[in-house]
C-alpha cells in the first residue's frame, strides 16, 4: 500500500505498486494528493519520496502503453510539474531501480539522495522512444549534455555510485537512504531557501548546439535507421531553449514516436520475448534442481556454454576426449576471464571464484555428479550417438541430457540412450557466452519436467529460451536456410552479392547473407550440400555458385576469398571479376538474362521467403507461437529489432499483395516449393 507518514517534521511519501512501482494512474494520483496534503500541512517542513528496496520506480507502466489509463490525468508530466512546483523541499530517496519515468520523477524533485547500489537509467530508446516527461531536458541540466546523452543513447541502467560525482545526486550513501534524505530535507527547510531545481537552470546555448551536433555525427548507420535516435538529438538540442519550450518540443517528438513503425515493432519484440519463455500449458511442470552442469566437448561452443554456466554460479564439469583438446578448452576459459579482468569488466575475485567452480577432465565417470549434461562435440551423428551412449552409462538417473546440435535429429540422439524422456536439445548460438538466444528442442519423448529444466536453466544462464519442435534446423536455421537459398536465387536472377547484402544491411540487418557466409566459412555448407547430393531431386532449383567458389579454394574469410575478397582481413566493397565471371557463367548455363532487382525487391523477396518458412514452421508445430519466430530471428540472426521480425513484417503488409507475391515466389522457385498457410501466422 502507498503510505504517507511523518518522520518528525518530514512527510515520507512511500510509493507501493509492486513489483517495481510502475507509475500507474493510481500511483500518479497518489503522488499529487500526497503533495497537496504535505504542502497544506503547517507541521510538514520537508517531503521525501521513497520507493521499495527493489524499486524507487521502474517508470511508465508498460501495460498501460497505448491505453486510456496512460493518458488519464494526471499524466506523468503533470505530476512532475506538481513536484517541481512544491513550495517545500521535496527529495527523492532512491533505492533499487529508478528508470525512465521513475528517474524523471526523481529529477523533478529539488534534490536526490541515492543508495550507492541503486540503478538509474533512461531506457526509452530500447522501445523506440525518448524520455517523454522532461527527462531529455532535466538530465542535461543536471549532468551536462555529453553524459546525459551517453545514458539515454545506451539505455542500460547504471549504478548510482558511478554517477556520484555527476550532479545527478546531492548525496550517495552506503545505507539508510531514507534517514539521509530526511536529514537533508530538514537541513534545507532550516536554511529557509529552496535549492534551484533542474528546471530553473540554464545551459549555454552555443555549447548545447555544438555538443549535440558532435553526438549526432557519431550515430551509427543502424541508429540512423531508427527515428528515436534523431528525435533524441532534436529533443536534447531543445535544452538551449527555455525549459517550457524545450519540454514542449520533447513532448511533441515523444508523441510522434509512440505510434511509429519502429516503436510498434520494438513493443512487439518486448512482448514476444516475455511470451517466449512461457511453456504451453500441456508441458508445464516443475523443473528439476540444477547445481552442476557437465559440458562435453571443450571447443568453440562447449567453452562458451561452460563460461555461461560458471557466470551463473553453477558448478561446471568440462569433459573432453583427450588431454590436448581439454587443455585448449581450458586455456580459452582462462583467457576469457583474464581478458575480462584486464578490461576492468570483472573483479579478479569474481573471476577466480567462477574458475574455482570449474572441473576440467577426461574422466567420464565424473559425469555422475551432473544434474544436466550438455553435449557440444562435432556435428556428426555417429560421434554424437557414441557420446550419448557413454553419457547414458555414467550420468545419474534423473539427470537431464541435452545436445547442442544445430541440425541433427534429437530423437535419434535420444534413442541412443535408455532414457529418451530425459533428452532434449539446447541449441546455443555463437559466441555462447554472449548471444542471448537459446532454442530448447522438445523431442518426441522429452518429459515435461526435463523440458521445464531446459527452460529454467536457460533463464538462469540469462538466455532467452524459445521452445522448438524437433525438425531439421529447428526454428532459426530452418528460416535462415530458406532465406539464404532465396538470396542465392537472386544471384542467378541478376543481382550481385553486394546488391543483396547492401539491400539487407540498408534495412538494418547486422550483415548480409553473403558476408555472413564468408565469415562462417563456405565449406560447412559445401559439405552439407555434398552429403545431400544423393537425395536431392534433380528437378529442384539448385544454385551451384557456392560449390564453384569452394572448388576454387574460396572458402570465405579464412582463405582470404569467398563471395568477396579480403585483403588485410578487410572486405572489398564489391565482388571481384572472378566471382562475377563465375556467376555470369551460371546464369548463362541456365539461360537467365534477368534485370538486376532493386534494393526494395531484394528485401521483399528475402522477407517473403522467411515469412513462408515461418508459416510452415507454425503449421508443423515446430514453433509454438508466431511471435517466437520473431524472437529467434531478432536475437539469433541479426534481424533488425526495430523491424520486429518476419512475422511482424508480414502482419504490416496488405494481405492480398502478400498472397500474390508469395504465389509468385513459389512459381519462381518451382518444383518442390511448399507454400505455407498464412492464416495462423497473421492471426
Ligand atoms: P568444435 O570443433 O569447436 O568443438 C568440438 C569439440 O568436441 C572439440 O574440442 C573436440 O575435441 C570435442 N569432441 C569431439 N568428439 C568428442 C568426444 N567423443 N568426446 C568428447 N569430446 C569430443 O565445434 P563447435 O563449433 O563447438 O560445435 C560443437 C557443436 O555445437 C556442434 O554440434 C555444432 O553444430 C554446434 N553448434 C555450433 C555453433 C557454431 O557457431 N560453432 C552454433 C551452434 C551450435
Amino acid at each position: 500500500m502507498n503510505s504517507y507518514a511523518m518522520q518528525g517534521d518530514v512527510a515520507v511519501v512511500s510509493l507501493s505498486h509492486p513489483p517495481v512501482n510502475s507509475l500507474s494512474l493510481v500511483l500518479r494520483r497518489f503522488i499529487v494528493q500526497a503533495l497537496d496534503a504535505a504542502e497544506s500541512d503547517p507541521a510538514v517542513r520537508g517531503i521525501v519520496l521513497a520507493g521499495s528496496d527493489r524499486a524507487f520506480s521502474a517508470g511508465a507502466d508498460v501495460a498501460e502503453l497505448g491505453t486510456p489509463a496512460q493518458s488519464a490525468e494526471p499524466i506523468l508530466p503533470t505530476v512532475l510539474a506538481r513536484v517541481a512546483a512544491c513550495r517545500k523541499p521535496v527529495l527523492a530517496a532512491l533505492s533499487g531501480v529508478a528508470l525512465g519515468g521513475g528517474l524523471e520523477l526523481a529529477m523533478s524533485c529539488h534534490g536526490r539522495v541515492a543508495l550507492a547500489s541503486a540503478l538509474v537509467g533512461l531506457p526509452e530508446i530500447h522501445l523506440g522512444l525518448i524520455p517523454g516527461s522532461t527527462g531529455t531536458q532535466l538530465l542535461p541540466r543536471l549532468v551536462g549534455v555529453p553524459r546525459a546523452l551517453g545514458l539515454m543513447l545506451n539505455g542500460q541502467p547504471q549504478s548510482a555510485q558511478a554517477w556520484a560525482d555527476s550532479g545527478l545526486f546531492d548525496l550517495v550513501v552506503a545505507d539508510d537512504v531514507l534517514a539521509a534524505a530526511c536529514a537533508l530535507a530538514r537541513q534545507w527547510a532550516e536554511a529557509g531557501a529552496l535549492p534551484v531545481g533542474a528546471r530553473e537552470r540554464t545551459l549555454d546555448a552555443a555549447a548545447v548546439a555544438e555538443q549535440v551536433a558532435a553526438e549526432r555525427a557519431r550515430l551509427s548507420a543502424r541508429q540512423r535507421l531508427q527515428p528515436a535516435y534523431g528525435a533524441l538529438m532534436d529533443a536534447v538540442a531543445g535544452c538551449a531553449l527555455p525549459f517550457a519550450e524545450g519540454a514542449q518540443r520533447e513532448r511533441e517528438l515523444f508523441l510522434q514516436l509512440v505510434p511509429s513503425h519502429a516503436a510498434q515493432a520494438l513493443r512487439h519484440q518486448f512482448k514476444a520475448e516475455r511470451e517466449a519463455s512461457k511453456l504451453p500449458p500441456e508441458v508445464q511442470a516443475q523443473p528439476r534442481p540444477v547445481q552442476t552442469v557437465a559440458v562435453i566437448g571443450a571447443g568453440t561452443m562447449g567453452t562458451g556454454i561452460a563460461i555461461c554456466a560458471l557466470d551463473a554460479g553453477l558448478n561446471v564439469l568440462l569433459l573432453e576426449q583427450n588431454h590436448e583438446a581439454l587443455a585448449r578448452g581450458q586455456q580459452r576459459v582462462t583467457e576469457h576471464y583474464s581478458g575480462r579482468v584486464a578490461a576492468g569488466k570483472m573483479k579478479p575475485a569474481v573471476a577466480d571464484a567462477a574458475q574455482a567452480r570449474l572441473t576440467a577432465s577426461i574422466d567420464w565417470p565424473l559425469l555422475e555428479r551432473a544434474d544436466v549434461v550438455i553435449e557440444a562435440v562435432f556435428e556428426d551423428l555417429s560421434v554424437k550417438l557414441a557420446v550419448f551412449q557413454q553419457i547414458d552409462t555414467h550420468a545419474r538417473a534423473g539427470a537431464v541430457l541435452a545436445t547442442n546440435t544445430s541440425y541433427l535429429d534429437v530423437d535419434a540422439i535420444a534413442n541412443a540412450t535408455r532414457r529418451p524422456q530425459d533428452v532434449l536439445g539446447l541449441h546455443f548460438f555463437s559466441p555462447a557466452n554472449v548471444m542471448k538466444l537459446l532454442e530448447v528442442v522438445r523431442g518426441a519423448h522429452t518429459a515435461p519436467d526435463a523440458l521445464a529444466t531446459g527452460m529454467a536453466l536457460g533463464k538462469a544462464l540469462k538466455k532467452l529460451p524459445v521452445l522448438c519442435g524437433n525438425a531439421f534446423g529447428f526454428i532459426g536455421n530452418r528460416i535462415y536456410n530458406a532465406y539464404r537459398k532465396q538470396c542465392e536465387f537472386m544471384l542467378e536472377d541478376g543481382a550481385w552479392p553486394e546488391d543483396v547484402d547492401h539491400a539487407l544491411t540498408g534495412m538494418g540487418f547486422a550483415m548480409g547473407p553473403f558476408a555472413v557466409a564468408d565469415l562462417s566459412g563456405l565449406d560447412i555448407a559445401w559439405h552439407m550440400r555434398q552429403a545431400q547430393a544423393a537425395t536431392r531431386d534433380p528437378r529442384e532449383r539448385y544454385v551451384g555458385i557456392l560449390d564453384r567458389l569452394c572448388e576454387q579454394g574460396r572458402l570465405g574469410r579464412k582463405t582470404g576469398a569467398g563471395y568477396y575478397t579480403y585483403t588485410d582481413g578487410k572486405q572489398a566493397p564489391s565482388t571481384d571479376a572472378t566471382v562475377r565471371g563465375l556467376i555470369e557463367q551460371v546464369r548463362a548455363a541456365r539461360g537467365i538474362t534477368g534485370q538486376p532487382p532493386s534494393a526494395e525487391q531484394i528485401r521483399r523477396q528475402a522477407l517473403l521467403a522467411m515469412v513462408n518458412e515461418a508459416a510452415l514452421l507454425l503449421a508443423e508445430g515446430v514453433a509454438a507461437r508466431a511471435s517466437d519466430i520473431d524472437v529467434v530471428l531478432v536475437q539469433g540472426y541479426g534481424f533488425p529489432r526495430w523491424e520486429g521480425g518476419p512475422v511482424f513484417w508480414a502482419r504490416q503488409q496488405e494481405r492480398a499483395a502478400l498472397e500474390r507475391d508469395l504465389q509468385a515466389l513459389a512459381q519462381s522457385v518451382g518444383f518442390g516449393f511448399r507454400l505455407g498457410q498464412l492464416d495462423p501466422l497473421l492471426a
